[in-house]
C-alpha cells in the first residue's frame, strides 16, 4: 500500500499484521516514551554538558577547579544514571514483556519508577555539582535512597515479568535475567556510595566509583544489550539469532567478569583488589568483544531492513565495533593489573569506558530506538531518503567517539600534555551534544507524527487503556 506523507511523498506501508502487533499492541504502552524523553533531557541539560564543561575546568579554562572531581563523577552518574539508565529502563520495561509473551506493565506502575528514577539522578546531579555543607550531605543520602528504590523497583517489575512469562530457552531470556539481577545488585550498592561520598566531601571513593561503572556497563545496562541485540540485530544482517550453545560461554564469562569487579570491593589487599578487578576487566572486557560479532553484528550490511531503516542499522554496526574496542583495551589493562597487583593503564580504562558508554551504549540508543521504538514505525516504512538532520548525528557521533577514545589513549603518551588532551575531550563533547540534540529534535518529530502514523495504519487512533 503507498500513501501520500506528510511530505507529499509516498510512503510504502504494509496493512496491519501480525508483524505490526509487535509494535502497535491494542492496549498501547507509551510510558516508555516519558523515560526516553527524561534521558535525553538528562543527557542534554547535565550528563553531556558537564563532557564539555569538565575537560575545560581540568586545563583551567573554565574556573572551578575547586569541585572538578564532583564535577567528575556528575558527569559518570547523569550519563550512567539518567541518560544510559533510564533508557534502558523504559526500553527494557516495554519490551521484555512482549518477548515473554505478558501484557503491557501498567503507567500505574512504570510511571511512579520513573519519578523515582528520575528525581534521584537529577537531585544527585545537582548535589554533586553545586551544594556543600549539610545541605550536599544530605542531598546526597536522600537522592541515593530514591535512585536505589528506582532502581530496585525496576529489577522487581522485570523479575515479576520474566518468572510469569514464557519459559522459552532463549539467550535473551538469561541475559534479561542476568540484567534484572544486576539492577537490584545496583540498587543496593547505591545507598552505602552515597553515604561514603556524603562523608567524604560529596566524593565517591575513586575504586568504588569504579566498580559501579563496570557494573552498571557490563551488568545492569550490558546484559540487556545483549538481550535485545541477540534477538533481533543478527536477523537485520541476514544471519539466524545465536543459540544458546553460542552465547552460553562468553554470556558467563560477562556476568563472571562483573561479580569479580564487585568483589574487588571486599576489605583485602589493595594489591588483591586490584587483581581481582584486573582480572574482572579481563573476562567481562574480552566476554563482551566476544558477543558484538555473534550477538550483535560488526559487519555486512542489514539487507533485511527497509532501505529507509538501513541508515540506523549502521549506528548498531558501530556500536558494536566500538564494543570490540572496548573490550580489548579493557582486557588488556585488566591483564596488566592481574599481573602487578598496581593500577595501571589508566588511560586505556578512560578509553574503553567511553567505547562503551559512547559507542556501545549511546550508537545502541539512537540506532535501536529507530529500529524498535512504535515512535519510529512511521520513519522506518517512509520511502524517502533520510534528511541531513539524521544522517548528521551518526558522523557527528563517530568523530566524538574515535576523539574520547583517542584523548584516554594519549594519557599513555608520555609527551602529550593535558591540555591538548582536555581540549580534544571537550570537542568530543561538543560534537556529541549536538549529535543528542539532533537525535532529541527526530524523537519530537517521530512522537508527533505517530497519531498519524496509526491513521495511515488502520490502527485506533487512541489506544485502549
Ligand atoms: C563526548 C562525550 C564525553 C566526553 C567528552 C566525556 C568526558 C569525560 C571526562 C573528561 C572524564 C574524566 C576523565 C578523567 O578522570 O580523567 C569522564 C569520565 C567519565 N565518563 Fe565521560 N565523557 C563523555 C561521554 C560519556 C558517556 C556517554 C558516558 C556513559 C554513558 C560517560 C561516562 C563516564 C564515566 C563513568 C566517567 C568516570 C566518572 C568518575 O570517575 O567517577 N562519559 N568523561
Amino acid at each position: 500500500m503507498a500513501t501520500p506523507s506528510p511530505q507529499g511523498q509516498d510512503i510504502q506501508l504494509e496493512p496491519p499484521t501480525a508483524r505490526h502487533a509487535d509494535v502497535t499492541p491494542a492496549v498501547e504502552d507509551r510510558s516508555y516514551i516519558g523515560y526516553v524523553a527524561s534521558a535525553l533531557v538528562i543527557a542534554l541539560a547535565a550528563g553531556f554538558l558537564l563532557a564539555v564543561i569538565v575537560p575545560l575546568t581540568a586545563t583551567g579554562t573554565l574556573p572551578w577547579d575547586e569541585r572538578l572531581p564532583q564535577l567528575v563523577q556528575a558527569h559518570g552518574w547523569a550519563q550512567l544514571q539518567g541518560w544510559a539508565g533510564l533508557f534502558v529502563a523504559g526500553m527494557a520495561m516495554r519490551l521484555i514483556p512482549r518477548f515473554a509473551g505478558r501484557p503491557p506493565i501498567p503507567v500505574r506502575v512504570t510511571l511512579p519508577v520513573l519519578v523515582l528514577l528520575v528525581v534521584g539522578v537529577v537531585w544527585r546531579t545537582i548535589a554533586q555539582s553545586f551544594f556543600t555543607g549539610t545541605l550536599g550531605e544530605v542531598s546526597l543520602v536522600v537522592s541515593g535512597v530514591i535512585a536505589a528504590g528506582g532502581t530496585l523497583s525496576v529489577s522487581a517489575v522485570l523479575a515479576v515479568t520474566l518468572a510469569k512469562g514464557r519459559k522459552r530457552r532463549e539467550p535473551w531470556r538469561y541475559f534479561a535475567w542476568a540484567g534484572t539481577a544486576w539492577w537490584a545488585a545496583w540498587g543496593v550498592l547505591m545507598v552505602p556510595a552515597a553515604i561514603r561520598a556524603a562523608d567524604n566531601g560529596r566524593f565517591i571513593p575513586l575504586h568504588m566509583e569504579d566498580v559501579l561503572t563496570w557494573l552498571v556497563i557490563f551488568g545492569a545496562v550490558g546484559n540487556f544489550v545483549w538481550s535485545v541485540q541477540s534477538r533481533s540485530v543478527p536477523v537485520f544482517f541476514g544471519r539466524k539469532t545465536p543459540p544458546i550453545r553460542k552465547v552460553v560461554v562468553p554470556g558467563v564469562l560477562l556476568n563472571a567478569g562483573a561479580a569479580l569487579i564487585v568483589l574487588s570491593l571486599l576489605d583485602l589487599s589493595p594489591e588483591a583488589n586490584e587483581r581481582l578487578l584486573g582480572a574482572g576487566f579481563v573476562l567481562a572486557g574480552g566476554a563482551s568483544a566476544w558477543l558484538a560479532p555473534i550477538a550483535g553484528s560488526v559487519w555486512g550490511e542489514a539487507h533485511r531492513l527497509r532501505p529507509r531503516a538501513r541508515a540506523a542499522a549502521r549506528y548498531v554496526l558501530a556500536a558494536n565495533v566500538a564494543t570490540l574496542l572496548g573490550g580489548v583495551l579493557l582486557a588488556w589493562s585488566g591483564a596488566a593489573s592481574m599481573f602487578s597487583g598496581e593500577f595501571e593503564l589508566f588511560g586505556f580504562r578512560d578509553a574503553a569506558r567511553h567505547a562503551f558508554g559512547l559507542g556501545m551504549i549511546t550508537m545502541l540508543i539512537f540506532g535501536m530506538a529507530q529500529l524498535v521504538a512504535p515512535m519510529f514505525a512511521l520513519a522506518r516504512a517512509e520511502a524517502r531518503p533520510p534528511r541531513l538532520s539524521e544522517v548528521l548525528p551518526f558522523w557527528l557521533l563517530v568523530t566524538a567517539t574515535l576523539l574520547r577514545i583517542l584523548s584516554g589513549l594519549l594519557l599513555e603518551v608520555d609527551s602529550i600534555d593535558l591540555e591538548p588532551r582536555m581540549h580534544t575531550a571537550s570537542l568530543a563533547g561538543a560534537m556529541a551534544w549536538v549529535a543528542i540534540a539532533l537525535f532529541a529534535s527526530t524523537v519530537v518529530r517521530a512522537v508527533r507524527s505517530e497519531p498519524r502514523m496509526k491513521e495511515l495504519l488502520g490502527f485506533p487512533a487512541r489506544p485502549a487503556r
